[in-house]
């Protein structure tokens, strides 16, 4: 009897010892090591193409991180597509602008090809964030891995969740509040703006309108002369501007810079220098790059855990724009499986249709 009790108390210890990160459901760096040991690699290699190709597309990837975390949490929902265009992709934040879809596409087929059911789709759009980070800012970080892919993908969600570029600086803060993130890190992680463009859309009630509640006064008129002539009060569904016009492709503390000259793009941007707090910040960031960069990463892998699925939950995308066919996956034993074989998967999912 004591040795049994022994026994299972030294099987408990041992499980206990071995499985923490599993229990709590956390990532790890290198989740992929001995699973997919590539992976990571094969990532590098579709964004460095792509990158080559189109600089722009490093802002989109970064983006497309973003609006995955935010909306149902960094679960690639926002990959899928649905057949009555219901999905988050098809959502205003989303539609037109979210781009780097076909490289996440390139990428997991190389992945897929290299280590088959292995790396989530939302593993896959976090290496990409990174690797264009990488690109775009000579800045490095490693990326806490293990995510699973979730199956439910709502427009809805995606008006609910994501911030728009007329939100008041009190409603961002309480945005990012509510997906665990500071003030400060709503500050830092919107220093992303010093990559990448924007439509029209995003700023016209801004240059044409100057009529939210909120007396908008720091848009420099210059720049909102320029901008009128760009992107007339009807403008061409196609035309874009660089948000960060001094360096659009630069990884960069520009962004801070232009906002104290007046001459950040969005009603959004701006609104971080109507608050103190958040206004010291901006000024910080302003002064010292390396600051920022620092904090910027640091803030990526927090954003990159927001309500993530690992273990057995969620699943593993054969195909990242659809769910796995037949695929209700059941929370159950076998979550210690998974974790002493990083990477393993059932392999119950049939292979997908489209
Ligand atoms: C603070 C709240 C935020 C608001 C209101 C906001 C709003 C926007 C808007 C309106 C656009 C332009 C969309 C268009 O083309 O019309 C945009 C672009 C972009 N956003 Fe944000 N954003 C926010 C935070 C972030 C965060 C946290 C990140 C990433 C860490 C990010 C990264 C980007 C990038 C890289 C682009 C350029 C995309 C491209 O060139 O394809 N944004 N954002
Ligand atoms: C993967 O390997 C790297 C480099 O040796 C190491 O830092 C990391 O902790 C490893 N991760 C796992 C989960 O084995
Ligand atoms: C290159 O970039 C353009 C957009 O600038 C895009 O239309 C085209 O599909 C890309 N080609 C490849 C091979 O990625
Ligand atoms: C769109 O399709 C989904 C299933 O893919 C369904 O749940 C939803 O009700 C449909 N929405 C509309 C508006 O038809
Ligand atoms: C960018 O990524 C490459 C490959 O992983 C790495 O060797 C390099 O150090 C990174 N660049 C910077 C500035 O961190
Ligand atoms: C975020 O908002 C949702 C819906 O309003 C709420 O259910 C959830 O508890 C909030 N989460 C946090 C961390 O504030
Ligand atoms: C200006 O505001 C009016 C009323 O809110 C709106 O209907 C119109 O579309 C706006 N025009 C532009 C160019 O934003
Ligand atoms: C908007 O209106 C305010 C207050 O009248 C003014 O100070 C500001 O210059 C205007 N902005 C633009 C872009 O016209
Ligand atoms: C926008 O671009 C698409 C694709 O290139 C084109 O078919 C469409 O005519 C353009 N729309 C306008 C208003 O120029
Ligand atoms: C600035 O924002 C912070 C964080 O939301 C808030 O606590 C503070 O009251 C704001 N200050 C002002 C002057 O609005
Ligand atoms: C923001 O900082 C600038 C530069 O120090 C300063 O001129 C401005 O008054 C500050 N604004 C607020 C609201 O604190
Ligand atoms: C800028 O920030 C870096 C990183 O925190 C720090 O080491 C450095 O001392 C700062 N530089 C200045 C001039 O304050
Ligand atoms: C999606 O996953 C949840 C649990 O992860 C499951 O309850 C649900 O049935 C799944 N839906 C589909 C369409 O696979």
């Amino acid at each position: 009897m004591d040795r049994v009790v022994a026994a299972v108390v030294a099987l408990v210890v041992v499980v206990c010892l071995r499985l923490p990160a599993v229990a709590h459901g956390q990532l790890q760096v290198g989740f992929y090591n001995t699973s997919c040991p590539n992976a990571e690699s094969l990532v590098q290699q579709a964004v460095a193409s792509a990158f080559a190709n189109d600089s722009g597309i490093a802002a989109g990837l970064i983006r497309l991180h973003f609006h995955d975390c935010f909306v149902r949490g960094c679960d690639a929902s926002v990959l899928l597509v649905s057949a009555n265009g219901t999905a988050e992709r098809d959502a205003p934040p989303n539609k037109p602008s979210l781009r780097g879809f076909e490289v996440i596409d390139a990428a997991k087929a190389a992945v897929e090809k290299s280590c088959a059911r292995t790396v989530s789709c939302a593993d896959i759009v976090a290496f990409a964030a990174r690797d264009s980070i990488n690109l775009t800012g000579q800045a490095s970080y490693q990326v806490p891995s293990g995510r699973r892919d979730g199956n439910v993908s709502l427009d809805q969600d995606a008006r609910d969740n994501l911030p728009p570029p007329t939100f008041t600086a009190q409603q961002l803060v309480d945005r990012f509040a509510n997906k665990t993130l500071t003030a400060e890190e709503m500050v830092i992680l919107s220093g992303a703006h010093t990559v990448g463009r924007s439509f029209c859309s995003s700023f016209l009630p801004r240059i044409w309108n100057n009529t939210t509640s909120i007396v908008d006064t720091g848009l420099s008129p210059a720049y909102a002369t320029l901008l009128q002539t760009l992107c007339p009060s009807t403008p061409n569904a196609n035309t874009t501007t660089a948000i960060d016009p001094s360096t659009p492709a630069v990884l960069d503390n520009n962004y801070y810079k232009l906002l104290s000259l007046n001459l950040g793009l969005f009603f959004s941007d701006n609104q971080l220098r109507t608050n103190a707090t958040l206004n010291t910040s901006v000024n910080s960031f302003s002064a010292n790059e390396t600051l920022w960069k620092e904090k910027f990463v640091a803030a990526m892998v927090k954003m990159g855990n927001i309500e993530v699925l690992t273990g057995t939950q969620g699943q593993i995308r054969l195909n990242c724009s659809v769910v796995n066919n037949g695929s209700t996956s059941v929370a159950a034993p076998g979550i210690e499986m998974a974790h002493l074989y990083p990477g393993s998967t059932a392999s119950i999912d049939n292979i997908a249709t489209t």
